[in-house]
Protein backbone atom coordinates (compact mmCIF):
# COMPACT_ATOMS: atom_id res chain seq x y z
CA UNK A 1 0.00 0.00 0.00
CA UNK A 2 1.22 3.38 -0.77
CA UNK A 3 -2.05 5.42 -0.40
CA UNK A 4 -1.98 9.05 1.48
CA UNK A 5 -3.06 7.10 4.52
CA UNK A 6 -0.09 4.81 4.71
CA UNK A 7 2.63 7.52 4.04
CA UNK A 8 0.61 9.83 6.64
CA UNK A 9 1.29 7.23 8.80
CA UNK A 10 5.02 6.09 7.82
CA UNK A 11 5.82 9.89 8.12
CA UNK A 12 4.46 11.27 11.08
CA UNK A 13 6.35 8.80 13.05
CA UNK A 14 9.51 9.43 11.15
CA UNK A 15 12.62 11.33 13.46
CA UNK A 16 13.23 14.46 11.59
CA UNK A 17 14.67 15.24 15.04
CA UNK A 18 18.03 13.77 14.42
CA UNK A 19 19.43 15.05 10.34
CA UNK A 20 15.76 16.33 9.30
CA UNK A 21 16.53 13.78 5.83
CA UNK A 22 20.03 14.22 5.64
CA UNK A 23 20.80 11.08 6.11
CA UNK A 24 19.35 10.34 2.27
CA UNK A 25 21.96 12.42 0.62
CA UNK A 26 24.65 10.33 1.77
CA UNK A 27 25.24 8.33 -1.75
CA UNK A 28 25.89 12.05 -3.32
CA UNK A 29 28.03 12.70 -0.48
CA UNK A 30 26.00 14.61 1.33
CA UNK A 31 22.91 17.26 0.55
CA UNK A 32 25.10 20.12 -0.74
CA UNK A 33 26.01 17.83 -3.64
CA UNK A 34 22.71 16.46 -3.75
CA UNK A 35 21.71 19.84 -4.75
CA UNK A 36 25.31 20.87 -6.76
CA UNK A 37 24.99 17.66 -9.17
CA UNK A 38 21.51 16.70 -9.37
CA UNK A 39 19.06 19.43 -8.48
CA UNK A 40 20.29 22.29 -9.46
CA UNK A 41 21.22 21.38 -13.12
CA UNK A 42 18.27 20.60 -13.72
CA UNK A 43 16.22 23.66 -11.87
CA UNK A 44 18.25 26.79 -12.88
CA UNK A 45 16.40 27.34 -15.78
CA UNK A 46 13.59 28.53 -13.70
CA UNK A 47 16.02 29.93 -10.80
CA UNK A 48 15.38 32.15 -9.13
CA UNK A 49 11.65 32.23 -8.74
CA UNK A 50 9.10 34.55 -7.52
CA UNK A 51 7.32 32.09 -5.96
CA UNK A 52 8.32 28.25 -5.41
CA UNK A 53 6.00 25.53 -4.11
CA UNK A 54 7.67 22.52 -2.67
CA UNK A 55 5.26 19.04 -2.45
CA UNK A 56 6.28 17.18 0.66
CA UNK A 57 9.41 18.81 1.95
CA UNK A 58 9.91 16.55 4.64
CA UNK A 59 12.68 17.78 6.84
CA UNK A 60 13.73 20.36 4.94
CA UNK A 61 16.25 18.90 3.05
CA UNK A 62 16.21 20.41 -0.22
CA UNK A 63 14.00 23.46 1.07
CA UNK A 64 17.36 24.61 2.73
CA UNK A 65 18.68 25.99 -0.74
CA UNK A 66 15.17 26.89 -2.60
CA UNK A 67 14.69 28.98 0.59
CA UNK A 68 17.08 31.71 -0.69
CA UNK A 69 15.78 30.86 -4.65
CA UNK A 70 12.81 32.60 -4.21
CA UNK A 71 10.99 35.41 -2.48
CA UNK A 72 7.90 33.75 -1.38
CA UNK A 73 8.25 29.57 -0.35
CA UNK A 74 5.24 27.57 -0.26
CA UNK A 75 5.47 24.20 1.54
CA UNK A 76 3.31 21.40 1.41
CA UNK A 77 3.23 18.19 3.56
CA UNK A 78 0.67 15.60 4.77
CA UNK A 79 3.12 15.16 7.76
CA UNK A 80 2.87 17.36 11.00
CA UNK A 81 5.37 16.14 12.27
CA UNK A 82 7.72 17.18 8.86
CA UNK A 83 6.06 20.49 8.82
CA UNK A 84 6.89 20.71 12.30
CA UNK A 85 10.55 19.99 11.72
CA UNK A 86 10.82 22.80 8.51
CA UNK A 87 9.20 25.20 10.86
CA UNK A 88 11.95 25.01 13.51
CA UNK A 89 14.40 25.12 10.72
CA UNK A 90 13.11 27.74 8.83
CA UNK A 91 11.33 29.80 11.42
CA UNK A 92 13.05 33.29 11.23
CA UNK A 93 12.22 33.16 7.46
CA UNK A 94 9.06 35.25 6.79
CA UNK A 95 8.53 34.68 3.29
CA UNK A 96 8.21 30.58 4.06
CA UNK A 97 4.54 29.24 4.70
CA UNK A 98 3.61 25.75 5.76
CA UNK A 99 0.12 23.79 4.53
CA UNK A 100 -0.95 20.56 6.08
CA UNK A 101 -2.07 18.71 2.92
CA UNK A 102 -4.83 15.93 2.19
CA UNK A 103 -2.23 14.42 0.15
CA UNK A 104 -3.54 15.18 -3.42
CA UNK A 105 -4.87 18.46 -4.07
CA UNK A 106 -3.82 22.27 -3.18
CA UNK A 107 -6.29 24.89 -2.68
CA UNK A 108 -4.96 26.84 -0.06
CA UNK A 109 -2.51 28.25 -2.55
CA UNK A 110 -3.60 31.11 -4.97
CA UNK A 111 -4.83 30.13 -8.94
CA UNK A 112 -1.97 31.21 -11.46
CA UNK A 113 0.51 32.20 -8.39
CA UNK A 114 3.59 29.61 -9.17
CA UNK A 115 6.32 30.10 -10.96
CA UNK A 116 7.87 27.01 -9.60
CA UNK A 117 6.87 23.77 -8.00
CA UNK A 118 8.89 21.00 -7.09
CA UNK A 119 8.73 17.85 -5.19
CA UNK A 120 11.50 15.59 -4.94
CA UNK A 121 12.00 12.21 -3.35
CA UNK A 122 8.62 12.21 -1.76
CA UNK A 123 5.93 11.33 -4.90
CA UNK A 124 7.46 8.27 -5.40
CA UNK A 125 6.03 6.49 -2.63
CA UNK A 126 2.35 8.48 -3.64
CA UNK A 127 -0.55 6.04 -5.62
CA UNK A 128 -1.79 7.49 -9.06
CA UNK A 129 -4.69 9.54 -7.08
CA UNK A 130 -2.04 11.43 -5.75
CA UNK A 131 0.08 12.05 -8.59
CA UNK A 132 -2.83 12.95 -10.70
CA UNK A 133 -4.43 14.91 -7.62
CA UNK A 134 -1.21 17.23 -7.98
CA UNK A 135 -0.88 17.12 -11.65
CA UNK A 136 -4.68 18.31 -12.45
CA UNK A 137 -4.17 21.15 -9.02
CA UNK A 138 -1.09 22.09 -11.21
CA UNK A 139 -3.00 23.46 -14.01
CA UNK A 140 -4.68 25.67 -12.01
CA UNK A 141 -1.89 26.75 -9.13
CA UNK A 142 0.76 27.12 -12.02
CA UNK A 143 1.25 30.60 -13.92
CA UNK A 144 0.44 30.65 -17.40
CA UNK A 145 4.07 29.73 -18.37
CA UNK A 146 5.14 27.82 -14.98
CA UNK A 147 6.95 24.91 -14.71
CA UNK A 148 6.30 22.10 -11.96
CA UNK A 149 9.14 18.92 -11.95
CA UNK A 150 7.68 15.87 -9.84
CA UNK A 151 9.65 12.81 -9.01
CA UNK A 152 7.11 10.28 -9.07
CA UNK A 153 7.43 6.00 -9.30
CA UNK A 154 7.34 4.64 -12.60
CA UNK A 155 7.41 0.69 -10.62
CA UNK A 156 3.98 0.36 -12.91
CA UNK A 157 5.86 -0.46 -15.90
CA UNK A 158 8.56 -2.46 -14.11
CA UNK A 159 5.60 -5.64 -13.65
CA UNK A 160 7.51 -8.94 -13.76
CA UNK A 161 5.78 -11.86 -15.67
CA UNK A 162 5.04 -13.44 -12.57
CA UNK A 163 3.34 -10.23 -11.24
CA UNK A 164 6.09 -9.32 -8.55
CA UNK A 165 7.81 -5.32 -9.52
CA UNK A 166 11.60 -5.30 -10.18
CA UNK A 167 13.45 -6.25 -7.07
CA UNK A 168 10.50 -5.97 -5.29
CA UNK A 169 10.20 -2.23 -5.12
CA UNK A 170 6.97 -1.91 -3.84
CA UNK A 171 7.93 -3.16 -0.63
CA UNK A 172 8.91 -0.88 2.35
CA UNK A 173 12.23 -1.89 3.07
CA UNK A 174 13.01 -2.00 -1.31
CA UNK A 175 12.98 1.89 -1.60
CA UNK A 176 8.42 1.94 -1.55
CA UNK A 177 7.99 2.71 -5.32
CA UNK A 178 4.61 2.97 -5.75
CA UNK A 179 3.34 0.15 -8.11
CA UNK A 180 0.60 2.10 -9.76
CA UNK A 181 2.52 5.04 -10.90
CA UNK A 182 4.70 5.22 -14.76
CA UNK A 183 5.94 7.72 -16.54
CA UNK A 184 3.18 6.71 -19.47
CA UNK A 185 0.29 7.03 -16.59
CA UNK A 186 2.18 10.75 -15.67
CA UNK A 187 1.59 11.94 -19.32
CA UNK A 188 -1.72 10.97 -19.55
CA UNK A 189 -2.80 12.81 -16.47
CA UNK A 190 -0.90 15.95 -18.04
CA UNK A 191 -3.20 15.74 -21.20
CA UNK A 192 -6.11 14.93 -19.28
CA UNK A 193 -5.77 18.30 -16.77
CA UNK A 194 -5.01 20.39 -19.54
CA UNK A 195 -0.78 20.69 -18.64
CA UNK A 196 1.96 20.60 -21.27
CA UNK A 197 4.64 17.65 -20.27
CA UNK A 198 7.61 18.76 -21.49
CA UNK A 199 9.81 15.90 -20.79
CA UNK A 200 10.87 13.12 -18.33
CA UNK A 201 13.45 11.54 -17.36
CA UNK A 202 13.56 7.26 -16.58
CA UNK A 203 15.72 6.06 -14.41
CA UNK A 204 16.82 3.79 -11.97
CA UNK A 205 17.37 4.49 -8.13
CA UNK A 206 18.98 1.97 -5.64
CA UNK A 207 18.38 -1.22 -7.62
CA UNK A 208 19.72 -0.93 -11.01
CA UNK A 209 18.54 -1.70 -13.58
CA UNK A 210 15.20 -1.28 -12.65
CA UNK A 211 13.88 2.15 -14.03
CA UNK A 212 11.74 2.55 -10.64
CA UNK A 213 11.85 6.44 -10.68
CA UNK A 214 10.78 8.81 -13.13
CA UNK A 215 11.00 12.73 -12.90
CA UNK A 216 8.24 14.89 -14.80
CA UNK A 217 8.59 18.46 -15.76
CA UNK A 218 5.43 19.99 -17.15
CA UNK A 219 3.97 23.20 -18.11
CA UNK A 220 0.83 25.20 -17.92
CA UNK A 221 0.51 26.46 -21.09
CA UNK A 222 0.13 30.13 -22.17
CA UNK A 223 -1.87 31.56 -24.96
CA UNK A 224 1.08 31.46 -27.59
CA UNK A 225 2.24 27.71 -26.14
CA UNK A 226 2.66 25.36 -29.07
CA UNK A 227 1.94 21.52 -28.37
CA UNK A 228 4.90 19.49 -28.55
CA UNK A 229 6.02 15.87 -28.25
CA UNK A 230 7.62 15.59 -24.53
CA UNK A 231 11.27 14.31 -24.66
CA UNK A 232 11.84 11.25 -23.25
CA UNK A 233 15.50 9.62 -22.11
CA UNK A 234 16.36 7.21 -19.75
CA UNK A 235 19.19 8.71 -17.15
CA UNK A 236 22.05 7.09 -15.21
CA UNK A 237 20.71 8.45 -11.32
CA UNK A 238 23.09 6.06 -9.56
CA UNK A 239 26.08 7.18 -11.71
CA UNK A 240 25.52 10.23 -10.76
CA UNK A 241 25.16 9.67 -7.78
CA UNK A 242 28.77 8.11 -7.38
CA UNK A 243 30.25 10.50 -9.16
CA UNK A 244 29.28 13.73 -6.66
CA UNK A 245 30.35 11.81 -4.39
CA UNK A 246 33.52 11.14 -5.85
CA UNK A 247 34.11 14.34 -6.05
CA UNK A 248 33.29 15.11 -3.10
CA UNK A 249 35.90 13.34 -1.51
CA UNK A 250 38.13 14.72 -3.51
CA UNK A 251 37.22 18.44 -4.07
CA UNK A 252 36.95 19.38 -0.14
CA UNK A 253 38.57 21.71 2.10
CA UNK A 254 40.81 20.10 4.90
CA UNK A 255 40.03 20.55 8.28
C1 LIG B 1 11.19 10.41 2.06
S1 LIG B 1 10.50 11.90 2.71
C2 LIG B 1 11.36 13.03 1.63
C3 LIG B 1 11.30 14.44 2.04
C4 LIG B 1 12.08 15.44 1.18
N1 LIG B 1 11.48 15.64 -0.12
C5 LIG B 1 13.53 15.03 1.03
O1 LIG B 1 13.95 14.76 -0.11
O2 LIG B 1 14.24 14.98 2.03
C6 LIG B 1 8.84 11.84 2.10
C7 LIG B 1 7.94 13.01 2.50
O3 LIG B 1 6.84 13.05 1.58
C8 LIG B 1 5.64 13.34 2.29
N2 LIG B 1 4.52 12.86 1.48
C9 LIG B 1 4.28 11.58 1.09
N3 LIG B 1 3.19 11.54 0.30
C10 LIG B 1 2.74 12.81 0.20
C11 LIG B 1 1.64 13.42 -0.49
N4 LIG B 1 0.78 12.70 -1.22
N5 LIG B 1 1.51 14.76 -0.40
C12 LIG B 1 2.35 15.50 0.36
N6 LIG B 1 3.39 14.98 1.04
C13 LIG B 1 3.58 13.65 0.95
C14 LIG B 1 5.86 12.65 3.63
O4 LIG B 1 5.00 13.13 4.63
C15 LIG B 1 7.34 12.93 3.89
O5 LIG B 1 7.49 14.16 4.57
Amino acid sequence: MADVEANRSTWRRYDWTGDGGEEWSSAWGGSRMLWRVTLFPRLAPFLPAARILEIAPGGGRVTAFLVDECEHLDLVDISETALDSCRSRFGDRSHVRYHLGDGASLDFIEDGSIDLAISWDSLVHADAPAVEGYVRALGKKLKPGGTAILHHSNLAACRLPDGRYGADMDRPENGWRSPTVSAELARRFCADHGVLCLGQEIFPWSRPPVLSDCLTVLSRPTKRTRAAEPVIAQTDMPGEMATASRLARIYRRIE
